[in-house]
């Protein structure tokens, strides 16, 4: 660790190192639930905020500036590098991403680019370094991408999905298919996430967000190789998380293919979990966001429970088990951050 880092307890417990306290940032902290952000969303669509690398740097900046958070995550989103390999992304009304031109066939995965982050996503890497620095001896960045399996399943189904249907086709159907896409996906994926930490991101995070679809046997053969492949490609030189949802039967199967810290969620107790990975590894998680829709006495009861699981060991970064939703009182917030500075605090 470079010493200019020593001072940041986020980057710290990456590294299963002690802190003063436990550090705690939330996934989507850059986003939805704040007024700041739904007003700039009036005047620009979520795409041309992600392009615009003033915005995209302003939009990092709100949580910080308004709660105590330990990092920060560069606002962007996890299928921005999907558009320049190939594929026509939509943020259609109210229903999520979606793709007009699904990913079926060899023929259209031989089409797919392998991009050159700095040419092809110029805007991200602008704002990474806008980011670093306003946030110079304040609070260290996280880059991040989503992962190969997250990414497959996006661009197979052409949008969300309950039932990974086509995914899973391609998968035990069509192995020549499914390699090539996921050899392509973790080269880019590698590119994607070392250009973000040359631009100055001093961690990074892998979103696997809906891998726990899928069985431990199918996750080892058709995912674990390409997560490794794309873990062990990043830059050593900074931390790196990796984090799935419904992953409570993958746990083992995810640190073998890698990352400095694991990221969990509320479905798998925290105690157990770190048991199960081992304490050579640190852990990231775990409450469930919908406790932040409660009230401040639940969510102080939920921070105890889950830091009293941590036995105060070193290497928890508190986080939600997954992203934070859009109605989510900002007072809660607030409260959340102080709460779990003032009970880890040592
Ligand atoms: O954490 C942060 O605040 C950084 C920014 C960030 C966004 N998306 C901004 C965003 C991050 C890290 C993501 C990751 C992401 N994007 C994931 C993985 C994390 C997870 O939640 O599982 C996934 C699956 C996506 C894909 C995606 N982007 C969906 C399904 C949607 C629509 C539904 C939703 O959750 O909003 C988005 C849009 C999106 N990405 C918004 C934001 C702030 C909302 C855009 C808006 O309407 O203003």
């Amino acid at each position: 660790m470079k010493e200019s880092e020593d001072r940041y307890p986020f980057l710290k417990a990456c590294r299963r190192q002690p802190t003063k306290y436990t550090p705690i940032w939330l996934m989507r902290q850059a986003g939805r639930y704040m007024k700041e952000y739904r007003a700039l969303r009036k005047k620009y669509s979520f795409l041309e905020m992600c392009k615009n690398p003033e915005l995209a740097a302003k939009v990092t900046l709100l949580p910080i500036e308004k709660f105590k958070f330990d990092a920060a995550i560069i606002f962007s989103d996890i299928l921005i590098p999907l558009e320049p390999m190939g594929i026509e992304l939509e943020f259609a009304k109210g229903e999520g991403p979606v793709f007009h031109n699904p990913i079926r066939e060899l023929r259209q995965i031989e089409k797919l680019r392998i991009i050159q982050p700095e040419d092809d996503v110029p805007f991200l890497m602008d704002a990474i370094r806008t980011v670093r620095q306003e946030l110079e001896g304040k609070v260290p960045l996280i880059g991040f991408s989503g992962a190969p399996f997250t990414l497959a399943s996006y661009m197979i189904e052409g949008g969300h999905s309950k039932n990974y249907i086509f995914t899973k086709g391609m998968m035990y159907r069509n192995p020549m298919a499914w390699q090539n896409l996921m050899e392509k996906l973790s080269e880019v994926l590698i590119r994607y996430l070392n250009a973000q930490v040359r631009a100055g991101a001093q961690a990074v995070q892998l979103f696997d967000s809906w891998v726990g679809c899928l069985s431990p046997s199918d996750y080892e053969n058709y995912i674990l190789p390409y997560s490794k492949k794309v873990i062990d490609g990043v830059e050593k030189s900074v931390p790196l998380i990796h984090f799935a949802t419904d992953s409570a039967t993958l746990l083992e199967r995810m640190k073998r293919a890698g990352g400095e810290v694991i990221g969990v969620d509320w479905r798998v107790n925290l105690k157990e979990a770190w048991k199960r990975l081992g304490y050579d590894v640190a852990i990231q998680g775990n409450l469930d966001p919908i406790i932040l829709l409660s009230s401040i006495n639940l969510i102080e009861k939920e921070v105890k429970r889950i830091l009293d699981d941590v036995e105060g060991r070193p290497g928890h970064i508190f986080n939600l088990g997954h992203g934070i939703l859009p109605n989510t009182p900002v007072d809660h917030v607030a409260a959340l951050v102080d709460l779990v500075h003032e009970y880890s605090s040592r």
